[in-house]
């Protein structure tokens, strides 16, 4: 048995930090429904027999866990949970705008094709990511069409890193030039610059005019105080579960990158902005990560 995971890139297992952030999620739905900062209904159902363990034992922990999740090093569970606020808040003005199709890119369990399956009103879902986590996503979805429905979500199977995204696409129906909404969360941090380069040239390429791209970044911080030596130690430690944080950018370098793939920074959201935006309970968001909102010209 391995301490430590094998590389997911290199490995056929699911990803480790999807599940992460869909068991901050699940665990957000013990607050009472004013105090969350997102409501997920369906993120219990993507978590593995451990991971079910963990958040049966945050229930358990309660005052110890909110004194906690308070504190510095916590910062990145409140930033999965209000960049996730941020998109949906971007998701919904969209879909009320008459967007054509959604993309997910990396899309781990986001059950966002679930849950606004009303306001989608059979408008596609596509939803990318690598084969061990797609599989297991389909396979959990299929076995209970009593929770999940019967919307249709198109999956593709893809490494950013090596294939052509916009071959994938096409074969799964992507409709060229429509108007899209394009989530792309929590992922350019554990690609390289090439591929995070390639994919915002194909989105620019296959993504209509007027389209909205949602997406995070990761900037390094100067690790000056013990805050940022802290910061530095958390972004580290993400190699211990086979997924090392590879691409930084500042805010500055992010608005140009998208800029020259045709992306104009519409709401741009530092840890400041998401915190008092959407954040409850007093907790702080990581302060070395932002969340974009980029409209297609
Ligand atoms: C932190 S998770 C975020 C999942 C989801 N977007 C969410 O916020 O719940 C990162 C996701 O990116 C996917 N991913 C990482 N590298 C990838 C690659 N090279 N190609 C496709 N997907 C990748 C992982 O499988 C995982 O589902």
């Amino acid at each position: 048995m391995r301490l430590i995971p094998r590389e997911l890139h290199r490995s056929q297992r699911p990803s480790s930090t999807a599940e992460a952030v869909t068991l901050a999620r699940a665990a957000e739905l013990r607050r009472p429904v004013g105090d969350r900062i997102v409501t997920d209904e369906y993120a219990p159902h993507f978590l593995s027999g451990p991971a079910r363990v963990v958040e049966r034992s945050l229930g358990v922990t309660g005052g110890a866990y909110r004194a906690l999740e308070r504190l510095a090093p916590a910062g990145v569970i409140t930033f999965s949970l209000v960049r996730h606020r941020f998109i949906d808040v971007h998701l919904a003005r969209c879909l009320d705008d008459g967007v054509e199709q959604v993309l997910v890119l990396g899309a781990g369990y986001d059950s966002r094709a679930y849950r606004f399956a009303a306001e989608l009103s059979g408008r596609p879902v596509h939803e990318v990511d690598l084969p061990p986590l797609s599989r297991r996503k389909a396979a959990i979805v299929a076995a209970h069409p009593e929770v999940f429905g019967h919307t249709r979500v198109r999956r593709v199977e893809i490494d950013f890193r090596t294939q052509s995204l916009a071959e994938r696409l096409l074969e799964s129906g992507f409709a060229v030039g429509a108007r899209t909404f394009v989530v792309w969360e929590g992922v350019t941090p554990y690609l390289d610059r090439p591929a995070v380069e390639g994919t915002l040239a194909t989105l620019g390429d296959v993504c209509g005019q007027g389209s909205t791209l949602t997406l995070d970044f990761w900037q390094r911080l100067p690790a000056v105080t013990t805050g940022g030596r802290l910061r530095e130690a958390a972004a580290r430690s993400f190699a211990l579960i086979g997924e090392p944080l590879t691409f930084a950018v500042t805010p500055d370098d992010a608005a140009k990158l998208l800029g020259s793939h045709g992306f104009t920074v519409a709401d741009l959201a530092d840890h400041r902005e998401l915190e008092s935006r959407y954040s409850t309970g007093g907790r702080a968001s990581e302060a070395s990560t932002y969340v974009v909102a980029a409209r297609k010209r």
